[in-house]
């Protein structure tokens, strides 16, 4: 594969390149831009001058336009996920369910560009507001600088270009330095689709460079960013009076209450914790289990973990691949080597093969050790003990992040008193963490980011409430 960068329409050659290493086998999968400040640059003047163009396209054809984009890659789904698999070695099976989520998130994204209204207003609830039409209008807000992680290269792109096209708005992407492809595979779809030339730019390249470029150039209105907090938080503090919406990590937790039938719950735990090898926001890293069957649970988890196949990603039958970077690898070998220092104890895994690391169940693990309290971003899961659920829900609140929490309880009062107290985005009842489907709002708190994704409040994000007062006179 050798890619060009996308702009204004066309493949435009770049001043450099580099090439991109497949993380399970090491071996080159193809080539992709570098980009410069000055073809990041062209990209730019490429979306400010579509603007006005994507702005006054109507309602219908922008949905259009996302519908024969569904058709496309309902056509190219096999290739999709093989780009999905080949350059973030997401194993095969999951790099299709990404690839089929992809489908739905811009199935919704066509529906909601044709449902974005305001509402009208009674100015006479107030002394002086009497003999007044008042209505609000939703407007694109121009360019969108949006910056997406190698975790879903197809879907998390979906989340960012779907709603902006939705919304009239155009786009800047900049992919993630690992998996580039999936979004100039995207640009090759949407370029069959009569989306106007400069909608949809994508430039691949650095982050001190493309990254930092979109989030200080005053065209671009908005940035959305999916990725780590610390990038988040530099990205907060250069934007200025841009608007910006953060999808950041999170040590994802579950609480499983006494009277729980276990046999049910753990495949759904294990796919939790090791889906895409732990690396997904809402993976589940932290499980805290009631003293009844704490037992019970450790061991059938452990077993279950146990029957994963481990290897290629392009083998239908992996379950778990190879790490995104051999630095990842380390890092978390050394974390787990930190716990181990620590007291706690590895049941299975805390090794690697080759950049796999092995699915990892730890037990007894402090909430202060990296495992626990950072996120791990790997197929490591910490499981500890607690006598209640009050004392669970504290500990799953002593953490820096708040994306989504799971309580599998057979009590509804349980239930809903977790539902109140956890501080996070979403709370899953009866389910773990690690669930998402595309339309739902998605976002956390404190170092999880802020602001939503899912179409309806993304659109909300990339658009402006203007307000309209006719005086009558
Ligand atoms: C993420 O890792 O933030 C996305 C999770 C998902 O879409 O399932």
């Amino acid at each position: 594969m050798k890619r060009d960068l996308f702009i204004n329409g066309n493949w435009v050659q770049a001043e450099k390149y580099q090439s991109i290493y497949s993380p399970f086998s090491g071996e080159e999968i193809g080539t992709v831009p570098v980009a410069t400040v000055e073809e990041v640059d062209k990209a730019i003047v490429a979306a400010y001058e579509a603007r006005k163009t994507m702005a006054k396209m109507p309602a219908h054809k922008r949905a259009a336009i996302l519908e024969r984009l569904v058709d496309l890659l309902e056509e190219r789904a096999d290739e999709a996920a093989q780009i999905i698999a080949l350059e973030a070695s997401k194993p095969i099976s999951t790099a299709k369910q990404e690839v089929a989520r992809t489908i739905q998130t811009y199935k919704f994204a066509a529906e909601e560009a044709k449902r974005i209204h305001g509402e009208t207003l009674s100015l006479d609830a107030a002394p002086g507001g009497e003999n007044r039409l008042a209505y609000t209008v939703r407007e694109p807000i121009g360019v969108v600088g949006a910056i997406t992680p190698f975790n879903f290269p197809m879907n998390l792109d979906a989340h960012k270009v779907g709603p902006a096209i939705a919304s009239g708005n155009t786009i800047v992407l900049k992919p993630a330095s690992q998996t580039p492809f999936s979004s100039y595979f995207l640009a090759e779809l949407l370029q069959e689709t009569g989306l106007p030339a400069g909608a949809l730019n994508v430039v691949s390249g650095s982050g001190q460079v493309v990254g930092d470029k979109l989030v200080t150039d005053e065209r671009i209105a908005m940035i959305t960013f999916t990725g780590s907090p610390s990038v988040g938080i530099g990205i907060r503090n250069k934007a200025g009076l841009k608007r910006v919406t953060l999808e950041l990590g999170s040590n994802s937790a579950l609480i499983i209450d006494d009277g729980v039938d276990i046999d049910s719950i753990i495949d759904r735990c294990v796919t939790g914790a090791f889906s895409f090898q732990g690396q997904v926001c809402i993976s589940l890293q932290r499980v805290y289990v009631h003293e009844n069957v704490y037992d019970e649970f450790v061991d059938k988890f452990v077993k279950a973990t146990g029957k994963l196949n481990i290897g290629d990603p392009l083998d239908p039958d992996t379950n778990v691949s190879a790490l995104i970077s051999k630095k990842d690898v380390d890092r978390t070998l050394s974390w787990i080597e930190e716990a181990k220092q620590q007291g706690a104890k590895v049941l299975t895994g805390g090794k690697a093969e080759g950049n796999i690391l092995l699915p990892t169940v730890l037990v007894d693990t402090d909430q202060s050790l990296k495992v626990s309290c950072q996120e791990v971003f790997a197929p490591i899961v910490n499981i500890n003990k607690i006598s209640t659920v009050q004392e669970a829900i504290e500990l799953v609140n002593d953490s820096r992040y708040g994306l989504q929490a799971g309580i599998y309880t057979n009590n509804v009062h349980v239930a809903l008193q977790a539902a109140e107290e956890l501080h996070v985005g979403g709370v899953m009842i009866n389910d773990i963490p690690t669930y998402r489907v595309d339309q739902m709002p998605y976002g956390g708190v404190k170092e999880s980011g802020f602001g939503r994704e899912g179409i309806k409040y993304a659109v909300e994000e990339m658009t402006e409430m203007k307000l309209v007062v006719f005086n009558r006179q």
